[in-house]
């Protein structure tokens, strides 16, 4: 399936690729331009190159053989191993583009019968809230500040004793089976039963709003489990459900940012006062895929755990993992043992909207995290102390900011840390020096050369695409053959060259690649130059005849004919002479 051009342009011009990819990775201002640590190798340097002119990439130290440059959606590919169409909707999907993608790959939505079940197990709760059964639990809900227009929003529902969703869902005609591989029954020495029954259910949906699982919290306090979640179904993996994110997602991509709470009754109550940008994972324990899928929306995340010792330390946890993945990571400014629901509560929705609008930073976090745990008037604990921190202080990026951490740590321990981190500062520092470039040409055969200089010049006129087409019209190589043909069509349609365009007709990421690296190669032109053209046109041509020749050469061997072999030597005479006159032209 195809997606018109018309949108993919609209897409990408509304996708300014510095701001995607910094989305993905810190990228650096640099001029007008960008620069970022290449996600692509291990880069000591910033080495990935942005242009916004452009609106391409391209990084400087990867091998030729992993080609790392091109479009907006080229890098949205490479990074997160996509197709081009789902690079295209993830990339539309980022700036809020709304655009029917019809049943293209990506966006292939299969109800199964487990989503059907689910939905009518949601509608089955909320109608259950509502009933007479269901008050006490209304009234729960709304003595912990739920309204109904909140318990309406997150489809807050009552899955009631007796076994009644099961019974329900056997009335609408689903197979045990089906309910019990939903999870919303189980089979059991007195038959098929209720999961969640005298619980709260509070449905978890998936990125695009269907809901595939619940967390249900029981009111009594004597029951031990507070909550019970879904376990894993053919459509529910806990360890990759981040709950909230369908209702979230837009405001994050407003915001630029997202809060990550604990649990559910939290991030409503964040909901509640105008954070609506919130999500949480269903415990403290975020994995990876979790933050991958947040990372979709936004990179900077500001973790709003509970002020408790468990909270405090898995913010320690997530926000390591975080900067692995890339994000800027904030902490809520929690000065209290509570949790985000409980602040508010006890102090007022002022109290916790002020925490997040004066988050600390990570490193802030990290100084006083550790403090807690080592006693700064002991010699060795403030030893230990201060390499932690430090460790920490190494990731920060800014060396504005490193340099102020390093004074404040400085500053609390009375170390002289300026001086041991100097070596941190510098040599991250270093990444400013001229690196030494892996010599290129000497890979590339001087053929190669001569059809990427072609290609290059094709882009810069009309008059270099007619003097091509005349004196050659194809290529050697396939994919510079494909590449010209490219061009030349985009020239025929529109009759100019517009490079951006181009890249927007071409969905093979080979190809954008390798034309990206065409289009930035200066080593061997820069500017649009006709005879250059006209000498790597004949290169190319005779590089044609060398090798007709050595075919030729190679038949005439195996022929024992003489009458053949007269025939294929007169051949070879034509050729050579051809060549020649090609190498007197040149010189
Ligand atoms: N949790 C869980 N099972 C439990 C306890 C907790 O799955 N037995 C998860 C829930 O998702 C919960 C989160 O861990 O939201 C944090 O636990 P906790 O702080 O104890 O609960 P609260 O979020 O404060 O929930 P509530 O306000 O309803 O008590
Ligand atoms: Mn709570």
């Amino acid at each position: 399936m195809r997606i018109p051009k018309e949108i993919i342009n609209e897409i990408k011009n509304k996708a300014p690729i510095q701001d995607i990819i910094g989305n993905f990775i810190q990228v650096i201002k640099k001029g007008n331009n960008y620069v970022a640590y290449c996600p692509f190798h291990d880069d000591n340097n910033p080495s990935l190159h942005i242009s916004v002119d452009k609106q391409i990439f391209k990084c400087f130290s990867c091998p030729p053989e992993n080609k790392s440059s091109g479009d907006v959606f080229s890098f949205v590919m490479k990074h997160k191993h996509l197709s081009y169409i789902e690079a295209v909707k993830l990339v539309a999907e980022m700036i809020g583009y709304k655009y029917d993608f019809g049943d293209t790959e990506a966006n292939k939505f299969e109800e199964t019968i487990t989503h059907k079940i689910m939905k009518e197990a949601v509608n089955y709760c909320q109608y259950e809230l509502n009933s007479k059964e269901g008050l006490l639990y209304k009234e729960y809900l709304n003595k912990r500040n739920i309204d109904n227009k909140t318990i309406e929003k997150f489809q807050i529902g009552y899955n009631p004793k007796d076994d009644k969703l099961y019974l329900f869902l056997s009335k609408k005609g689903y197979k045990d089976n089906d309910i019990i591989s939903a999870n919303l029954a189980r089979l059991t020495n007195n038959g098929v039963r209720d999961v969640f029954f005298n619980r709260i259910m509070i449905p978890i949906s998936d990125v695009s709003g269907n809901p595939i699982g619940f967390t249900a919290r029981s009111i009594d306090p004597k029951v031990e489990t507070k909550y019970i979640n879904s376990t894993d179904t053919p459509i529910f993996k806990k360890s990759n459900v981040v709950f909230n994110l369908h209702r979230a997602k837009e405001k994050i991509r407003e915001t630029k940012f997202v809060i990550l709470a604990e649990g559910p009754m939290d991030v409503i109550a964040f909901d509640k006062i105008g954070f609506q940008n919130t999500v949480c994972s269903m415990g403290t324990n975020t994995t990876k895929n979790q933050l991958l899928t947040i990372k979709r929306f936004t990179n900077k995340i500001l973790l709003a755990f509970d002020g408790d010792n468990a909270g405090q330390s898995a913010i320690l946890k997530t926000g390591k993992d975080c900067l692995q993945e890339g994000f800027d990571v904030l902490v809520l400014n929690n000065d209290t043992k509570f949790d985000p629901d409980e602040i508010i509560n006890k102090y007022g929705a002022k109290r916790l909207s002020d925490m997040i609008l004066k988050p600390k930073t990570w490193i802030e976090f990290v100084i006083e995290y550790y403090k807690l745990s080592y006693d700064l008037d002991n010699y060795t604990a403030k030893r230990e102390y201060t390499f932690k921190v430090l460790e920490e202080i190494k990731k920060v990026k800014n060396d504005f900011d490193k340099q102020n951490y390093i004074d404040r740590l400085a500053g609390l321990t009375g170390f002289n840390v300026a001086q041991l981190a100097s070596g941190v500062v510098d040599g991250e520092t270093k990444k400013d020096t001229p690196r030494i470039l892996k010599p290129k040409s000497s890979l590339q055969s001087g053929i190669e050369i001569a059809q990427k200089i072609i290609l290059k010049q094709l882009l810069f006129s009309a008059n270099n695409i007619n003097i091509y087409k005349n004196k050659l019209g194809y290529l050697p190589n396939k994919q510079f053959d494909d590449i010209a043909k490219m061009i030349i069509n985009f020239y025929d349609q529109n009759q100019y060259i517009k490079f951006g365009e181009l890249l927007a007709e071409i969905d093979d990421s080979q190809l954008i690649s390798l034309i990206c690296e065409i289009e930035s190669d200066k080593t061997h032109c820069e500017n649009e130059d006709e005879r250059l053209l006209l000498d790597s046109i004949d290169k190319v041509k005779e590089y044609e005849i060398e090798i007709e020749l050595e075919k030729l050469e190679a038949r005439m061997n195996n022929y024992s004919d003489d009458n053949m072999k007269t025939k294929v030597a007169a051949e070879i005479v034509e050729f050579q002479r051809k060549l020649n006159e090609l190498r007197k032209n040149r010189r």
